[in-house]
């Protein structure tokens, strides 16, 4: 295997950020690992269906065209990237994530990226259990209010029509479920580092993980 770092957390606290400048500084590769579930999602949410039958997730799943070049997700060749960051979409990852079968599919396809590269993953599950011998691991999070006004502040510059209060109530929600999720909860490896980035910028941020990760002599 190669080398991995892993970044989890929970929602907004810029993990995908981080960890794609952070795999751009190292050369290694970034793997987005919540964009599978959202891609998933999406599938699901327009081929009609049921999201509480797990066998239906699991064929879908099991037939889905999904591609991840570098910053961008593509289902049936199609760019779906905004698409897959919807509200509607991000509200429904939790059938998904919820789902044993696609897990365990979603999981494989992590393992096979770190089998050629070198990576930065991230997500909630990546050091606890897809990655349990990784290089370095990181828990990276941020208050609760400055994370759902960065959410809130990014929906704005794309002229979205955003209320702080629904932002915050949504991310509340979401966080409580992965973190009590029967499988693969959101927690931090007993072995990861937590990071608060309350108050830093994104290159402070990069800056601290890539000196964690290759010290310099
Ligand atoms: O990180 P992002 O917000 O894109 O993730 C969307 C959802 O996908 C999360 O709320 C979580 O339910 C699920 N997810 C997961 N395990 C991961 C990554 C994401 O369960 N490794």
């Amino acid at each position: 295997m190669h080398r991995v770092v892993t970044i989890d957390g929970p929602a907004g606290a810029g993990k995908s950020t981080v960890a794609r400048l952070l795999a751009g500084r190292l050369g290694w590769r970034f793997l987005d690992t919540g964009a599978m579930y959202r891609v998933v999602t999406l599938a699901a949410l327009r081929a009609g269906t049921d999201l509480e039958d797990p066998d239906a997730l699991d064929r879908l799943a099991a037939g889905l065209d999904a591609a991840f070049p570098p910053g961008r997700v593509l289902l049936a060749g199609e760019d779906v990237s905004q698409a897959v960051r919807d509200v509607a979409v991000t509200r429904a990852t939790r059938f998904i994530a919820d789902c044993a079968a696609v897990r365990g599919r979603l999981v494989a396809w992590q393992r096979a990226v770190a089998d050629r590269d070198d990576v930065v993953t991230e997500g909630r599950d990546q050091g606890t259990i897809v990655f349990p011998d990784a290089f370095r691991k990181f828990f990276v999070t941020a208050s609760d209010l400055e994370r759902a006004r960065r959410r809130h502040e990014e929906l704005r510059a794309k002229g979205a029509d955003s209320d702080l209060e629904a932002v915050l109530a949504d991310q509340r929600a979401r966080d409580a479920r992965d973190a009590s999720r029967a499988i693969a909860p959101m927690r931090p490896a007993a072995d990861a580092e937590t990071i608060d980035t309350t108050g830093m910028t994104i290159d402070e941020v990069v800056a601290l993980l890539h000196r964690k990760v290759l010290p310099s002599p």
